[in-house]
């Protein structure tokens, strides 16, 4: 692209041919991934819509699994729609960003009962519905319906960064490389979804954030912050605040029927309505901790063993404790369950990791 870091400016001609460098060697180099359209086929939107919501903030390995079972239990709209909640969040566990599972949910129900099965093919439809903002509603636009919609993820980012030369740190500079991917999404009618694709391919195996293979780059010669020599130090990054510290205390509570205490979370706020174990409110270290209204009068013995977990908002430890009991009378959100039908896979990570070391 002969575009200069002074006049970051890009004409038509060099956009197209930036573009048709990019889908030729998409042609090429493609990824297969279970929920991409094989060439010549057209995607399923079900398909779509379920890889981008397991996708947000999670990456493609470890969304490939999950992706299979949902599209083997439940084949189409209607079946997920149909599903308990209870069983879907027993699927989803280990994926994390639990609010996606109860949006996905949601999202089915309405296209399922109001929308008959059918997904809407343009952003502002979209965005309507539980779990899909900007990015998705972008993402499904231009890859299901091969519709014009500027897709950036952080692949996408990472590419705009570099070949724009942008040295503003993110996030502040997500307006600017947002206009910079719409030079080659706006108005493009031809293969928007494999452009998006190809971008994220680039990003994923090429232009990838620590050490860019620019030598296998097929846009290299459009590329300013590899003129500059500073492909590799960009996108940069404001400096990370340290998270705060929480802890609490985990509980293992069983009764003379060989049976443990299982909590379902409250729906709001961090793993909301996932099942669990019971623990106290996660707090600031130093405060005091306030026992578990729950275990009035019962003994509890410390394990000496912790959970260490780092969600994105807060790192936890939580101390390991048990209570065997006689007398303890669960409330709604609690129930016992037989210890030899606990499968510590039904859970998500932090409590998985609990549930392993109880049942040593
Ligand atoms: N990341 C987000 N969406 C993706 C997709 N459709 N293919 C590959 N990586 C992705």
């Amino acid at each position: 692209m002969t575009i200069t870091k002074r006049n970051n400016k890009s004409s038509m001609h060099d956009i197209e041919k930036f573009r048709g460098q990019l889908l030729n060697w998409y042609d090429e180099n493609r990824r297969i991934l279970p929920w991409r359209a094989l060439p010549g086929q057209v995607a399923d939107p079900y398909h779509v819509w379920l890889s981008e919501i397991m996708l947000q903030q999670t990456t493609v390995g470890a969304v490939i699994p999950y992706f299979l079972k949902f599209t083997k239990t439940w084949p189409d709209v209607h079946a997920l729609a149909a599903e308990s909640s209870d069983v879907l969040m027993a699927a989803w566990a280990g994926l994390g960003y639990y609010a996606r599972a109860r949006n996905l949910h949601a999202c089915a129900k309405i296209v399922a009962n109001d929308l008959d099965g059918v997904f809407p093919n343009n952003q502002a439809e979209l965005k309507k519905l539980p779990g899909i903002g900007d990015y998705t509603s972008a993402a499904i636009t231009a890859i299901a319906f091969n519709k014009p919609a500027t897709v950036v993820d952080g692949n996408v980012d990472r590419v705009m960064a570099r070949t724009f030369a942008v040295e503003e740190p993110m996030p502040k500079s997500k307006p600017q490389l947002k206009a910079h991917a719409a030079k080659f999404f706006d108005g493009y009618t031809d293969r928007p979804g494999d452009l998006a694709q190809a971008f994220m391919d680039l990003g994923a195996g090429t232009c990838i954030a620590k050490t860019p293979r620019c030598a296998l780059c097929p846009v290299s010669d459009h590329c300013v912050g590899l003129k500059l020599d500073i492909a590799a130090t960009l996108p940069r990054k404001a400096k990370k605040k340290p998270k705060p510290q929480r802890h609490g205390d985990i509980y293992w509570i069983t009764n003379d029927n060989a049976e443990a205490l299982l909590h379902r979370r409250p729906d709001k706020g961090l793993l909301g309505g996932t099942l669990a174990l019971p623990t106290t409110e996660w707090i600031e270290k130093g405060q005091g901790i306030i026992p578990l209204d729950l275990l009035k009068d019962q003994n509890s013995t410390d394990l000496g063993e912790k959970i260490h977990h780092s969600f994105t908002q807060i790192d936890l430890e939580l101390p390991l404790k048990t209570v065997t009991t006689t007398s303890l009378i669960p409330s709604k959100d609690h129930q016992w369950r037989s210890i030899s039908g606990i499968n510590a896979a039904d859970f998500p990570t932090v409590f998985k990791k609990a549930v392993k070391l109880f049942l040593k």
